[in-house]
């Protein structure tokens, strides 16, 4: 396993379309588990293969909620998906909320994206899996996509790109204003 470097926004390979995995061989099977061992070091919960250079068709994503104080995870509550060739069949809704990006380190912007989607994609065994998402899994699936096509959620944010400093100070002043609007 190991430690990829992560393209930053600006790097030309984030703005190609990437290439069909054709064949699941020993070296994707390896670059997926760098991606995971990638995504895990900096605190991300998707990452796609353009974004550590290689053009090819390749998501990983995990939105696996933590486990509640005490508890062990449970296998059935996993959210870890390897997705190879991953094609977005089906959307339903909307959610409007921050987003970030590992290649564009340390920023949040809002963009709306669909609540639910059903996705079709190859597994590292070779067999096609059908998956619906909700939520923060849907939003995850949408934006790993976009960058298999070159799009970075910079390209659909609504209004500017914070930091994340400047987030968590406003995510601290909407909590200061609804707390002094229950007291009144
Ligand atoms: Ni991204």
């Amino acid at each position: 396993m190991a430690i990829l470097n992560i393209r930053q926004l600006g790097d030309e390979v984030l703005t190609k379309k990437c290439k069909p995995v054709r064949l699941i061989t020993p070296r994707i099977i390896q670059l997926v588990d760098d991606m995971f061992e990638t995504m895990y070091e900096t605190g991300g919960v998707g990452l796609a293969a353009p974004q550590v250079g290689i053009l090819k068709r390749i998501v990983v994503i995990d939105c696996t909620p933590e486990p509640e104080p005490g508890e062990e995870p449970k296998e059935e509550d996993s959210l870890r998906f390897a997705m190879i060739n991953p094609v977005i069949k089906e959307t339903e809704g909307e959610q409007t909320g921050y987003e970030g990006c590992l290649s564009y380190a340390g920023m949040s912007g809002v963009v709306t994206r669909p609540e639910k989607v059903t996705v079709e994609f190859t597994g590292l065994d070779g067999d096609i899996y059908t998956l619906t998402g909700e939520g923060l899994l849907a939003r995850a699936i949408c934006h790993e996509c976009d960058h298999l096509d070159g799009i970075m959620y910079t390209q659909k944010v609504i209004g500017e790109v914070i930091t994340n400093e400047e987030l968590d100070r406003r995510i601290e002043e909407a909590r200061t204003r609804q707390d002094k609007d229950q007291e009144q």
